[in-house]
């Protein structure tokens, strides 16, 4: 299908599903964090037109990935056994099923033939070994590399031997790379980043390609037909303050996701122990609904039960992983406090996500009224909440309100029963 058809199809099925996109009920953004020469925060223009189409990433990926939790304390046991707990907790079943090992795997010289070498102390049979071990659950592995001399942890890098590292990647059976910043040379990541994903192209094998350039370069503007995800921001630590700054840095790029390329507001902390489940609830809640790549970055060998639970909550993946592939924003937010916020987006089917998040330290009431989230007037939805798997009510119109205790988000999907359009 040519590109302006389909995103026409789409646009027509968006303004069938969402009219505030199409401007039939303006949206009200009052989030102070805009101006008004800002991106708008409904346009869908760029939806689906820039990505690259190698056939992956139609919904955000996800697995595991071995940096938040291990950082360099990385080897072939702790990969294995993290592929075994991802079969036996189930959580492979629910679509986790990327195995991603990131910085620190390789020696720190290439070899005399210039091949990047698995450390031999941690990985000493190898990573082909590694990757037939991982297929045989079923499983893909990732495999972690930089657009620059050296990778952050100064082992070498990929910059000017992109189609060696690509081949040598495929060779060893490699499905993911991510492809990181650090030591670039003060190169533009527009130069750098392109001969990687030829690269990888060229070796024939199907391999994910993730952008990790911080969101230095606005990369949501160009790494579209580069890669099928880009970081749009610094790292991610296991707090409160660095999980919401980086969702609202996020959510400026909202309009240049979907399907084949997603931003990336880098990987789950749920369950590293710096936060509350309810800020851990929260964390899972928006990045589900701003179609973030759910990567987990706790050690799920040994998990809570409460860890479990978010990480396992089938209806929040099943948003995530909606085939609509429409990243949900920040739709409005308490004009000087900011405590209350309504976070909404598209799904398929004519439904609506919403979360109410209290991003305060304070109880308070979040209400997204209908033409907030773009609904007519006199439309009733049922309301589902996807962390208690109840259905509220069958007939709700006006708006949606809820108590929400301090730094939680209460999610629902909202699916219209009734609607009695003027037309
Ligand atoms: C950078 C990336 C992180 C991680 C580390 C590894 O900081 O942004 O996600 O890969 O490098 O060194």
């Amino acid at each position: 299908m040519s590109d302006s058809r389909s995103l026409l199809l789409v646009s027509l099925s968006l303004l069938a599903i969402y009219p505030a996109i199409a401007g039939i009920v303006p949206p009200v953004l009052d989030n102070g964090q805009r101006s008004a020469s800002s991106l708008n925060p409904f346009d869908t223009s760029n939806y689906g037109k820039l990505q690259l189409d190698n056939g992956l990433a139609r919904t955000p990926q996800m697995g595991w990935n071995s940096w938040n939790f291990l950082a360099c304390n990385i080897n072939e046991t702790v990969i294995k056994e993290t592929a075994d707990a991802l079969i036996s907790t189930g959580l492979a079943d629910l679509g986790y099923i990327y195995v991603n090992i990131d910085d620190c795997w390789s020696s720190l010289l290439r070899n005399s033939k210039g091949q990047l070498v698995p450390d031999p102390k941690t990985f000493p049979s190898g990573i082909k070994a590694l990757a037939d071990y991982i297929h045989g659950k079923g499983l893909k592995l990732g495999i972690y590399s930089d657009a620059g001399s050296f990778t952050c942890q100064v082992r070498p890098g990929s910059l000017y031997h992109e189609n060696d590292d690509a081949e040598l990647f495929a060779y060893w059976g490699v499905d993911y790379l991510k492809y990181d910043n650090c030591y670039n040379l003060g190169i533009k990541p527009q130069k750098r980043y392109p001969p990687m994903r030829d690269a990888l192209n060229s070796t024939g094998r199907t391999i994910f390609y993730s952008i990790c350039e911080w969101g230095e370069d606005d990369p949501a503007l160009w790494a579209g037909k580069v890669g099928n995800s880009w970081r749009t921001t610094d790292d991610i630590n296991d707090s409160w303050a660095s999980m919401t700054t980086i969702a609202d840095l996020n959510d400026k790029w909202a309009s240049y996701a979907g399907p084949g390329g997603w931003n990336d507001p880098d990987m789950l902390e749920v369950g590293n122990g710096g936060m509350t489940y309810l800020e851990y609830r929260s964390h899972f809640s928006i990045w589900a609904l701003m179609k973030a790549p759910l990567l987990i970055g706790c050690d799920i060998r040994n998990m809570t039960a409460e860890t479990f639970e978010i990480l396992s909550n089938k209806e929040v993946i099943a948003v995530n992983q909606d085939p609509l592939g429409v990243q949900g924003r920040k739709v409005s937010s308490a004009e000087e406090t900011g405590c209350s916020q309504v976070w909404a987006g598209p799904l398929s089917g004519g439904r609506l996500v919403v979360n109410l998040w209290n991003r305060c330290s304070n109880s308070v009431t979040v209400g997204a009224k209908w033409e907030v989230l773009g609904l007519d007037t006199s439309t009733s939805v049922s309301v589902r909440d996807l962390w208690k798997h109840e259905n509220m009510a069958e007939k709700v119109a006006g708006a949606l309100e809820s108590q929400v205790d301090p730094h939680d988000c209460k999610m629902y999907i909202l699916t219209p029963t009734t609607s009695h359009s003027s037309i």
